[in-house]
């Protein structure tokens, strides 16, 4: 058999695992035998280990070695109080010290403006619809209400955060996002050349975005078109044709267009290296489609305005907040939640050791997941398209790899009908129909298309091997609960948040591309064969030439499983939220003062 390497068509940032070569003498234009077979999730698994164990290993132990590390990273001295926030570290036993890459490119814009006009701006963002403001004061933390609602509950958490050290910041107001979405997609030119937009907002909110702020588009617009404004203007998204290219197609989706088309094994053998999150959408404007954040009903701010929001997608400028549902322990999102005491336990009443869970992938949620502007494309949100597919019975192939003998390095490739596989191991479903008059065909159409089944319980999910986590409106919000669980965790998001610097995919969680056509493969590999891979056996095509020696791969699933768990305990903790906070009140606290070199910190 020859296989045919196209590596030249490697994506930029994913790199292609489909078949890994054991030698670099082996080339393209060597007509040798190709090397054996190797499942690319144990060096995906390996690397992965490596990377956090190396980046743990670096974190500074000393404020000296802290505030050298600033400034290598950063150009600048830190902030004032950096002392302060060291010795909280340090009594908390913060392990994160010196992560903050994203947070700090998400303030960089901000140091183009001068003091008082970052201070109007806070105030003028402030007085939007769904934006409230939060004030420190005199020592004391709180949320001033917005003008035309109660605070929200985002408002809320992140003063709570904050409160645990408000008694040593100077005075500082923070605009903070009631919205799950992203808010803020300033035009490309205005990030590049600050200097040709308009530098004094003294006219006022509806000056600086040349029109009155509506609240939600009403069809003036949509987030796709402002989004496409912040891309290169030699990027694909900015050419106009190419946008307009406007139906998604399932099997044509956003990984076809990375993956080399002539592998043996199609993109359903491509593994995500991380999430999306960083998913070039202007390279790619046709797998817009494929996600409801494009089609969010909130008008879009187009001027550099600070908000603080829980997450956000490549292109916006939002400054990166913790989520309040992390924070603040619910029933509803919080692992180990006790309703009695209000308190958290470190086991959940209804966890269950590994051995008894199901070797099931599990999901439940609502039909959330963007909103209509424009309308018509509900069918192809994220949550839509995974609940189809995997409730899909159709006798359709996909082509599974798994290990034959079971529990060994010994894998074959079958064919093996969709609707089977799903009926061995997907039990995914939606809970709850809203926004359905959105669907083409009605409620009545979207029950039809999709699994419907009971709403569960958050401690339901602990029952199953493989939780999958997929965003709604915005973020998934569940995330930390999963996590902390000890189920393994299998995410697909287009989104960042706080965290992600902290955290490391396929070491904590397992990535999972927005198509999830590779879904079945993880399964596959971790699990052995379900029954149906079983009855494809006699059809099966050899991959590994070698004899097989033992592997046992649920263990490896089990590891994933408790090391989201132990990160949750070690890095993700409400403690490790208010560190972040804390230092992002530092930086805040500088940018806002008419003497920013008076608020640094000087070792
Ligand atoms: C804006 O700044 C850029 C570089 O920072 C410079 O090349 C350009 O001339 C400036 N334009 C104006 C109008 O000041
Ligand atoms: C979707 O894409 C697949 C593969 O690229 C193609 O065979 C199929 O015809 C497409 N379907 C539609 C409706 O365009
Ligand atoms: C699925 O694969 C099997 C085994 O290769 C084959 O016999 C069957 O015809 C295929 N089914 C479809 C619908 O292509
Ligand atoms: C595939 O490998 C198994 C186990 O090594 C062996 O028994 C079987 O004969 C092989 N099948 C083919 C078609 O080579």
């Amino acid at each position: 058999m020859i296989f045919i390497f196209l590596f030249l068509l490697r994506p930029t940032h994913t790199r292609q695992h489909a078949w890994q070569l054991t030698s670099n003498a082996y080339n393209f234009f060597s007509f040798s035998k190709p090397p054996p077979f190797q499942h690319p999730i144990p060096g995906l698994i390996e690397e992965a280990r490596n990377k956090f164990k190396n980046m743990m290993s670096k974190q500074s132990r000393t404020l000296g070695d802290a505030v050298k590390e600033y400034r290598s990273r950063y150009g600048r001295d830190p902030p004032k109080g950096f002392d302060k926030w060291w010795k909280f570290t340090q009594q908390n036993s913060i392990k994160v010290i010196d992560e903050y890459d994203s947070l700090m490119k998400d303030l960089e814009p901000f140091w183009v403006l001068p003091p008082a006009e970052l201070r109007r701006r806070i105030r003028q963002v402030g007085t939007l619809p769904s934006v409230d403001l939060v004030r420190v004061q005199d020592g004391k933390v709180d949320v001033v209400k917005g003008l035309y609602d109660e605070p929200s509950a985002r408002a809320i958490g992140f003063s709570s955060m904050v409160k645990k050290f408000e008694d040593v910041l100077p005075d500082m107001e923070f605009s903070i996002n009631s919205k799950s979405e992203g808010r803020v997609l300033v035009p490309w030119h205005f990030i590049k050349f600050p200097n040709s937009t308009r530098q004094d907002s003294t006219d006022g909110f509806a000056s600086m975005i040349g029109e009155e702020f509506i609240v939600d588009w009403r069809g003036r617009s949509n987030v796709w078109e402002a989004f496409r404004r912040t891309c290169d203007p030699q990027s694909q998204s900015r050419r106009l044709l190419n946008s307009l290219r406007a139906h998604f197609n399932e099997t044509d989706s956003v990984n076809h267009f990375e993956s080399a088309p002539n592998l043996a094994l199609d993109q359903s053998f491509h593994f995500a290296e991380s999430t999306n999150a960083n998913f070039d959408f202007c390279a790619h404007p046709w797998a817009k489609n494929a996600q409801g954040h494009f089609f969010s009903d909130w008008t879009t701010i187009s001027a550099l305005y600070p908000v603080f929001s829980p997450a956000k997608a490549p292109g916006y400028s939002d400054i990166l907040i913790p989520s309040h549902y992390y924070y603040s322990p619910t029933s509803r999102y919080t692992y180990g939640f006790d309703r009695l005491t209000f308190t958290i336990k470190d086991v959940d009443d209804h966890e269950v050791p590994w051995e008894q869970k199901s070797n099931t992938v599990f999901w439940r949620g609502a039909t959330t997941g963007g909103g209509s502007s424009p309308p018509g494309f509900l069918p192809q949100y994220q949550r839509h398209r995974f609940v189809r597919m995997a409730s899909d019975s159709s006798d359709i192939n996909r082509t599974v790899v798994f290990a034959n003998p079971p529990e060994t390095n010994h894998y074959v490739r079958a064919k093996v009908p969709v609707g089977a596989l799903n009926e061995d191991f997907m039990d995914v479903a939606f809970t709850k129909a809203v926004g359905c008059a959105n669907y083409p065909t009605g409620c009545e159409g979207m029950q039809r298309d999709h699994r419907f089944a009971e709403a569960v319980q958050l401690g339901e999910h602990w029952r199953h091997k493989y939780l999958v986590d997929i965003d709604g409106m915005g973020y998934s919000a569940r995330f930390f609960a999963f996590l902390a669980s000890e189920s393994a965790v299998i995410k697909s998001t287009v989104y960042r948040e706080f965290y992600s610097d902290w955290i490391q995919p396929w070491l904590h969680f397992i990535p999972l591309s927005t198509t999830y056509s590779e879904l079945y493969n993880i399964y596959a590999y971790f699990s052995g064969a379900s029954p149906s891979m079983q009855e494809a056996i006699p059809s099966a095509t050899n991959l590994t030439s070698t004899k097989p020696s033992r592997h046992n791969a649920d263990e490896e699933l089990h590891r994933i499983a408790r090391a989201g768990r132990n990160w949750k305990a070690a890095v993700g903790r409400r403690v490790d939220m208010e560190s972040y906070v804390y230092r992002l009140c530092l930086e805040w606290a500088r940018l806002v003062a008419d003497d920013r070199e008076a608020m640094s910190f000087k070792f």
